[in-house]
């Protein structure tokens, strides 16, 4: 039997994987508890899958992430209170189910604004009551930054952000900490934080929002990179930017895609895959990688897989999508059948080269 990784990683930092519930069992039960030291829903706790009437929550299926959680003594992170995709459209209806954004009137609109920060307050204050004591750390707000936005500041031109401009994000974090209680350790959540604009526009954002008081703890950076970007540097630079703001750092979503951006052309089968030879760039990938993230891990809190093995990943949707639907990736440190990869030696700190 192979090591551990959360063994390997035990002094720095835990070592996540993303689930969905039917992972719970079976195998991938397994390698959970092997290896992994914390996990997160990968759908399960978004807000369309928690409450998606108003006022009916469903907490079926989280609760058996939670249960899971305490019953292997893994740490748990939520995913996500706050988000523009995965959110039930009735949040943004009036009382009238008409669109909130379409109405023209100031004062109907001030009245609209906070309706939704009511709503918003009421999703997270149930949550939170309810997990409080369970979840290390909550993802408060999931992708606020969108470079391509006509604003100069990149914020993300949601629904959320058309109804009450930043003050959803104030809302979430202060309703989150006054219910999670100060040892909450509470994150603004996105992907692509290594790279400019969006790594200033976030940059601006958090320490706008801290000079104001919002209580935010640490970044989550999702890290959905691919073999040869973002850079090791500006990797490195961005953790300690937002360190330099006296702010936590987690890695929340890693993969390590085998393709470019748009991802084609994609390999059509694992075999291909491994025909390819392409693992063991990944491999010499997820060495450094680790290598950066011990350099750092009093910066680091914490290292989460979105995933388990290449048997399931939201990557492969996104492969086929590009692809005329077939496309196959392969971002984990475990192949689909369960067994280490090259990049499982080279996380471990094995060299397979020589
Ligand atoms: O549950 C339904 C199922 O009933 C239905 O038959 C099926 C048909 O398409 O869809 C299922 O829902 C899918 C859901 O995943 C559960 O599998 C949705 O269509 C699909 O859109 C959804 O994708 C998720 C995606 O977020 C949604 O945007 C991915 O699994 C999940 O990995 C991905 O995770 C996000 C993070 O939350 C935020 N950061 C980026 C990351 C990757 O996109």
């Amino acid at each position: 039997e192979v090591p551990a990784m959360k063994d390997r990683y035990e002094d720095s930092f835990p070592i996540g994987a993303a689930v969905e519930p039917y992972q719970l069992e079976g195998i991938h039960g397994e390698i959970l508890k092997r290896h992994y030291s914390s996990i997160v829903a990968e759908n399960v706790m978004k807000p369309v899958n928690i409450q998606p009437e108003e006022g009916v929550f469903n907490f079926e299926e989280a609760d058996k992430i939670v249960q899971f959680a305490e019953e292997n003594d893994m740490a748990l992170r939520f995913h996500t209170l706050v988000w523009h995709s995965q959110v039930p459209e009735w949040f943004f209806l009036d009382e009238e189910g008409n669109e909130m954004i379409d109405e023209t009137d100031p004062e109907q609109r001030e009245e609209n604004k906070q309706l939704l920060l009511e709503r918003l307050e009421n999703h997270i204050k149930t949550i939170v009551k309810r997990y409080r004591d369970e979840v290390d750390a909550w993802d408060v707000v999931n992708e606020t930054i969108d470079p391509n936005a006509s604003n100069a500041r990149g914020l993300r031109e949601s629904k959320w952000y058309q109804l009450t401009g930043t003050d959803y994000i104030k809302t979430a974090f202060e309703t989150a900490r006054k219910y999670a209680g100060e040892n909450a350790k509470l994150y603004i959540n996105d992907y692509n934080t290594e790279v400019e604009p969006k790594r200033t526009h976030l940059y601006n954002l958090v320490k706008d929002l801290l000079d104001q008081g919002v209580p935010i703890d640490g970044v989550g950076h999702q890290a959905h990179i691919q073999i040869g970007w973002p850079s090791i540097e500006e990797t490195r630079d961005s953790i300690n930017l937002f360190a330099s703001l006296g702010l936590d750092n987690q890695i929340t979503e890693l993969d390590v895609s085998l393709y470019g951006w748009p991802p084609t052309p994609a390999f059509a089968s694992y075999d291909e895959i491994l025909e390819s030879g392409r693992l063991f760039d990944q491999a010499a990938r997820y060495s450094q990688l680790f290598e950066l993230y011990g350099e750092l891990e009093d910066k680091i809190s914490h290292v989460t897989f979105w995933g388990i093995a290449d048997d399931h990943t939201w990557l492969d949707d996104r492969a086929e999508a590009y692809n005329h639907g077939v496309g196959k990736d392969a971002p984990f440190v475990f192949d689909p059948d369960f067994n280490v990869k090259p990049a499982y030696w080279e996380m471990m700190g094995y060299n397979i080269d020589g």
